[in-house]
């Protein structure tokens, strides 16, 4: 059987289960990472590049011909078009190009898009200049929610209760371009009530294949407290989106969706992640993002039974319909051990302590190596996975692996999966 190298771009706790995965290949030969973390280095080679330097990761995989994928895992390389930069110098990557992975790079467009191809979604208006906008809010209903377009570090979003609040949310975009875009623009849109899934997929652009679907857990805090954050901890699959509600959303969302974006040119190839709200009346759209979403990856991954390089082959050579995948049927949940003070400011360099994590396994998101010592290097540390036959199966042995972690400063929340 003829091995591949591979080289993986991005050096979070989504990257570390992307790469355990693949290493599990049969035909997986070397893997490398860039930038890479602690723990990714234990299973794979740790290459020196930012996800920024297209150029330096052009170069690195001209001089590494045994290379022959690139999967291309965070959102801003992806809206940047470090895709289309190494098919134009020949290499073959996992990914959508920039003119798909503009679904979740502009909310403007995945609004438009919804409302052309009547994909259920919160009704909603965009605004580049300030006036209109503040007027329209003189209207408007509350809770509104009011969104960045653009790639904005999770931090886009602004659920507001008050006229006051959204008008000073609306001028930080639009006028001091807290989130530095060319041409700042905001949505303005409905506030959904419901329970939020998250639905990860695998798609060539014609056929779709959902993964198990998942719960992130937004909030800093226990109790749904606390800024929001990245995500702190998730599981899946996710009891509370049943298998009719998957079938609904097949052929009212997750289809329309990846045809519509063909129809347009902008063929999207990769995974695109669907993110729902289950409200009373019917499945809504929140967001779309063009790649693996964490933590959700570092719940859903470990459940996948069929080979992730044959997947991602097939991906790109447009013939998804050709492959099942397959599922373990457990319950997986991920817990995210974050540094204090994560999502504001935090110190690096903190000890991190791993003991006996039983059957559990330990993603590494910002961990460094220190003086010979595990250090953090990043707001979320780590995130531990504990599979189960249920929620709280998986909770209790997550939980049991995390009282023999420490990270000094440090918290995670106590809840996840609870709700
Ligand atoms: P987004 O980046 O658009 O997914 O927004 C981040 C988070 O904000 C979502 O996961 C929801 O928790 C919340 N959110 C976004 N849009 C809405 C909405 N229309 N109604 C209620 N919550 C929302
Ligand atoms: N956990 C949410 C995201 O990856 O965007």
């Amino acid at each position: 059987m003829d091995k591949m190298d591979i080289l993986v771009i991005g050096g979070g706790g989504r990257e570390h289960a992307i790469v355990h995965a693949l290493s599990k290949s049969p035909r997986a030969g070397r893997i490398y990472c860039a930038p890479s973390n602690a723990g990714i280095n234990m299973i794979a080679e740790g290459v020196g590049l930012a996800v920024s330097d297209f150029e330096g990761i052009c170069d690195f995989l001209d001089t590494h011909p045994n290379i022959k994928l690139t999967v291309v895992a965070p959102d801003n390389p992806l809206a940047d078009g470090l895709v289309n930069e190494l098919e134009a110098r020949g290499h073959r990557a996992f990914g959508p190009r920039a003119e798909a992975a503009i679904i979740e790079a502009s909310k403007k467009f995945a609004k438009e898009l919804m409302k052309n191809n009547n994909i259920p979604t919160a009704a909603y208006e965009a605004f580049s200049d300030c006036g209109p906008a503040v007027e329209y809010l003189k209207k408007t209903a509350y809770p509104v929610v009011v969104k960045a377009d653009g790639l904005a570090y999770g931090k886009g979003v602004t659920i507001c209760s008050s006229f006051a609040e959204a008008k000073k949310a609306v001028e930080e975009i639009l006028l001091d371009n807290i989130f530095g875009n060319k041409n700042p623009s905001v949505v303005i849109e409905e506030f959904l009530e419901g329970r939020e899934v998250s639905v990860l997929a695998f798609t060539d652009g014609k056929t779709i294949k959902a993964m198990p679907p998942s719960q992130d857990h937004k909030r800093a805090y226990d109790g749904d407290r606390g800024p929001n954050t990245g995500g702190m901890g998730a599981f899946s699959p996710s009891p509370y989106y049943t298998k009719e509600m998957g079938e609904w959303a097949m052929k009212h969302i997750f289809l329309p969706t990846v045809r519509a974006m063909s129809e347009m040119g902008r063929k999207f190839k990769g995974v695109i992640y669907f993110g729902l709200m289950m409200c009373k009346d019917g499945i809504k759209v929140l967001e779309y993002n063009s790649r693996f979403g964490d933590p959700e990856t570092q719940a859903v991954l470990p459940l996948l039974k069929t080979d992730l390089l044959d997947i991602m082959e097939a991906v790109i050579d447009e013939r998804l319909d050709e492959i099942d995948i397959e599922w373990s049927g457990e319950t997986a949940v991920t817990v995210v051990y974050a540094s204090g003070g994560y999502p504001g400011s935090y110190e690096k360099g903190k000890e991190v302590a791993i003991g006996d994590v039983g059957g559990c396994f330990v993603y590494h998101a910002g961990t460094a190596i220190k003086d010979g010592k595990l250090v953090t290097s990043g707001g979320r540390v780590l995130a531990v996975t504990a599979k189960g036959k249920d929620i709280p199966d998986a909770r209790e042995k997550a939980y049991a692996a995390l009282k023999n972690i420490r990270i000094d400063g440090g918290f995670y929340r106590t809840d996840i999966g609870l709700k």
